[in-house]
């Protein structure tokens, strides 16, 4: 395979600038997820009050299950970030794939300090994604259950509806019965909702003195039947363990249920993350021969001004080897097969608009990625499809559409990026959220809305503006519907906003994104392969 030529001018200034505002983008990023993690309202005195009950906080809970040396993806860790008056630090729960034994497995972790891990929308969205990435990549769970369930204040937006609480056990009982483990340690006040996620599990444990479940708590309880009764013993661990039979094991701390879970664990007949891949072509990995580092200065900073995507790929393939596929047509995207951490791959990546060609040519090397069963990742930068008349003529609709359907239409795993501009149907045909990737990530540096902000100023004002044909609009009056029009925009294509929605999977920096992509290949690699079906080619 060729190595990619390397075009980057690490002493200009503009690669200077571009580092610096990048680095800038970073520290952001970093505050923001340190504020999921322990920021908050009143948050440092219910943590303290956490520790007072000798409890452990969510992501220590889950490094005493993980593996030694084990990373740990968190998924969405900014989800319900700026809703909610912010009460709902990382929505209340903590979600990623961790290894234990070797065995990857979803941990779906209730974080108790944020309104006694009872479930917002945010927070439910988020418990519902970690369910489905276990199911469509053959995982396990681990439920972590500290929850007051549904939060109540907001139940007809949690309750209800189809992928509310009730698909969480929905997709429970469905995960179980396809011979995925379903396994719970119950850490705090399990109620209502909270209560049925260990009661729906193959196998849990509770930990004496701070586990309970019940339907209803003490204020029900005694709302109801008028009783003043104690949490122990109402739903404490003796009374699950040796009276109910809700509970399999009773342990007297979380070190000793942490060990224990472990120790069920190992006797699930899981494959491990290193198991051979049956379908898909892996080899020894080799790191790339240009540092990630360099991506923050090749990314400019200034959006107007393109970079060369290959650059990026890169950084972030094995050895900057790429073997491109039609590098002399259809240039505003480039296409070609490589390896991350050894496993074949098919790269699609933007550089800029999509035009007709582009489009054929990505429709082209999809469907051969689906042939040959290589998995497929998109890094997307676009402004959407050509538009204008001479693009109509060329039938960029038709064109637009062959990419589409066949995006929706491969059998193969599919890894979606977002590292610069996401905008119009260019968001749906290079395999965004609607698409089904297996995970979608989001570059700190990225936009994601129907159009570009400074796009949308001039279309909707005109139209705006259209519509009140024969009113008089004074220049305020006209600068202010623009300025309202762009602020929306601004706001809502802001990755933050796209992030806290759970549009994405998690903001990753660009740096850990080959590690991430790794992860994602090797849990696709570790499952059966893409069903057979059609795995037609036409020449576009
Ligand atoms: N809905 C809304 N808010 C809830 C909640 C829920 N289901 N469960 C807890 N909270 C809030 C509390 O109001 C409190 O908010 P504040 O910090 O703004 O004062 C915060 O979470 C902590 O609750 P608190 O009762 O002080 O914590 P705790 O650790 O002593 O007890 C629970 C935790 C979950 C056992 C207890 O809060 C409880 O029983 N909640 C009600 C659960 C319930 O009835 N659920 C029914 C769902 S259908």
């Amino acid at each position: 395979m060729r190595a990619i030529t390397d075009t980057v001018d690490r002493s200009s200034e503009l690669f200077t600038t571009n580092v610096e505002a990048y680095e800038r983008d970073l520290d952001v990023l970093a505050e923001r997820m340190q504020f999921a993690i322990t920021g908050g309202r009143g948050r440092s005195r219910s943590i303290q009050r956490h520790h007072d009950r000798g409890k452990v906080l969510p992501r220590d809970r889950v490094d005493m299950v993980i593996d030694e040396g084990s990373p740990f993806v968190e998924l969405s860790t900014l989800a319900g970030w700026g809703q909610a008056d912010d009460e709902f630090p990382g929505a209340g729960i903590v979600t990623g794939i961790g290894l234990v034994h070797g065995v990857p497995w979803m941990f779906i972790a209730n974080d108790a300090t944020v309104k006694g891990g009872s479930l917002f929308p945010a927070g439910i969205k988020k418990h519902v994604r970690a369910q489905d990435i276990a199911m469509e990549n053959g995982l396990g769970c681990i439920y972590l259950v500290d929850s007051g369930g549904a939060f109540l204040p907001m139940q007809d937006e949690v309750f209800p509806d189809r992928d509310h609480f009730g698909g969480t056990f929905h997709r429970q009982a469905r995960m179980s019965a396809a011979g995925l483990p379903q396994l719970s340690v119950v850490l705090g006040g399990c109620t209502a909702g909270g209560a049925y996620v260990p009661a729906l599990s193959d196998e849990n444990i509770m930990v004496e003195g701070i586990g309970r479940i019940f339907l209803g708590g003490p204020p029900i309880v005694k709302a109801a039947l008028g009783e003043v009764i104690d949490p122990d013993e109402l739903g404490g661990a003796a009374l699950h363990t040796r009276e109910s039979g809700v509970s399999d094991h009773m342990v007297g701390t979380e070190a000793e249920a942490y060990g224990l879970l472990r120790e069920l664990c190992a006797n699930t007949n899981q494959r491990r993350i290193d198991a051979p891949a049956g379908w898909l072509d892996v080899i020894e990995p080799e790191p790339p021969a240009h540092p990630a580092e360099e991506i923050l200065g090749i990314i400019n900073a200034d959006t107007r001004i393109p970079f060369d995507v290959r650059q990026i790929i890169a950084r972030l393939v094995d050895g900057s080897r790429f073997s491109e596929f039609k590098p002399e047509w259809g240039t505003s995207i480039v296409v070609g097969t490589t390896r991350i951490w050894g496993h074949l791959v098919g790269v699609i990546a933007n550089n800029g608009i999509i035009f007709s060609e582009d489009a054929l040519k990505a429709t082209h090397f999809i469907e051969l990625c689906n042939q040959r069963a290589i998995p497929l990742v998109f890094l997307q930068n676009t402004t959407g499809y050509m538009v204008g008349r001479d693009s109509e003529i060329g039938g960029i609709a038709k064109n637009g559409a062959k990419m589409v359907s066949a995006v929706a239409n491969c059998r193969v795993p599919k890894f979606t990026v977002l590292i610069g501009g996401s905008f119009g149907a260019g968001n749906y045909g290079m395999c965004g959220r609607g698409f089904d990737p297996r995970f979608l990530f989001a570059w700190p540096n990225s936009r994601i809305a129907t159009m570009a902000a400074d796009t949308a100023e001039t279309v909707l004002t005109d139209i705006r503006l259209g519509g009140m044909k024969g009113a008089d609009t004074t220049e305020e009056e006209i600068a202010e519907i623009r300025r309202s029009i762009r602020g929306q925009y601004e706001e809502q294509s802001d990755p933050y906003y796209a992030t806290s929605r759970l549009w994405d999977d998690g903001l990753i920096s660009p740096l850990d994104t080959r590690d991430v992509l790794g992860l994602c290949l090797a849990l696709a690699a570790r499952g059966p392969g893409p069903d057979a079906g059609d795995r037609l080619v036409y020449r576009m």
